[in-house]
């Protein structure tokens, strides 16, 4: 992770006595298989339950989609992950979310910090009211990562990353509303890329765009792996099928079955998937 979210986790009254150097080699090698996972994690808002004792880990490297019926608890799955919810009236959360072995509702974590670790990208593109350049760089300017004369070659270079450089670079002082809704999404990732987060989250991404912009952004999600980590809620089985490597599909607030997406999507082993999956129950 870039930036620790919890500075003390390594020290401890009993450090003296336990070889940390030790620990510290099977921490960074179980974060490179598991940097972000949830225990026992149920979630509601007020009397309601939505997520019922989720645990459900994301390794390294790979994408992960979840997949379920709509009103499953999927976004809210998803939005748990990076404290979204935290301020939406009667959220509540039982069991923990842990980030490279900090628990994210630590008191001691920063949201801010958190999220530049945790980026997300929304269904419909939301892009701020600013100049396609400032729009890519506002978190590095926010989180203050870079110097001043430096922002416009960042800005260009993420634009680039993406794909979309050059169809727009005459318009960098630009508004991004006249963009396409495809070029907008991409500006959008381009924007959550540029902090350099560890893991995306990405909620329908390509649930407003068009064929061609859907592409795109599938090809751009796929290249994006192994460096981040990659949670995408889709409803879209084809494209989990297409950009996967793990899957996991919740019903009713359950985590009915998790595993490589060829099982899950092909050969689910629970008969609730096998009726999903397959366009039985949708
Ligand atoms: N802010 C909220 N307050 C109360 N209930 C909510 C809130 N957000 C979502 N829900 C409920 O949580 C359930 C799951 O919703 P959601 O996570 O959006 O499902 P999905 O993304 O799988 O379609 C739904 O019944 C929805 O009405
Ligand atoms: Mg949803």
């Amino acid at each position: 992770m870039t930036q620790s979210l919890a500075s003390d986790i390594t020290t401890g009254p009993n450090q003296g006595d336990f070889d940390y150097s030790q620990k510290r080699i099977d921490d960074a090698s179980s974060q490179l298989q598991v940097p972000l996972k949830t225990i026992d994690l149920s979630v509601g808002f007020s009397h309601s339950t939505i997520l019922n004792e989720i645990s459900l880990s994301f390794p390294k490297g790979t994408i992960t989609a979840l997949v379920g019926p709509t009103g499953c608890g999927k976004s809210t799955f998803l939005r748990t992950l990076n404290r979204m919810n935290d301020h939406v009236r009667g959220f509540w959360h039982k069991g923990s979310v842990v980030l490279d072995d900090v628990n994210i509702y630590d008191k001691s974590v920063d949201p801010l910090v958190l999220r530049r670790n945790v980026g997300m990208v929304f269904q419909r593109p939301n892009p701020f009211p600013m100049s396609i350049k400032d729009n890519v760089v506002s978190g590095v300017k926010a989180h203050k990562l870079a110097k001043r004369k430096d922002l416009l070659a960042i800005a260009e270079s993420q634009l680039k990353e993406v794909g979309l450089y050059d169809a727009i670079a005459d318009r960098m002082d630009d508004s991004p509303f006249r963009l396409s809704g495809g070029q907008q999404q991409l500006l959008c990732l381009a924007r959550a890329l540029a902090v350099g987060p560890e893991v995306l989250l990405l909620d329908e991404p390509t649930a407003s765009l068009d064929p061609v912009s859907t592409s795109s952004v599938e090809s751009l999600i796929s290249a994006l792996v192994p460096k981040l980590t990659i949670v995408i809620v889709t409803h879209n089985l084809a494209q989990a099928r297409r950009i996967a490597q793990h899957a996991a599909f919740f019903f009713n607030g359950e985590l009915v079955e998790h595993g490589l997406a060829a099982q899950v999507l092909e050969d689910p082993e629970h008969e609730t998937t096998a009726q999903f999956v397959t366009g039985r129950m949708g």
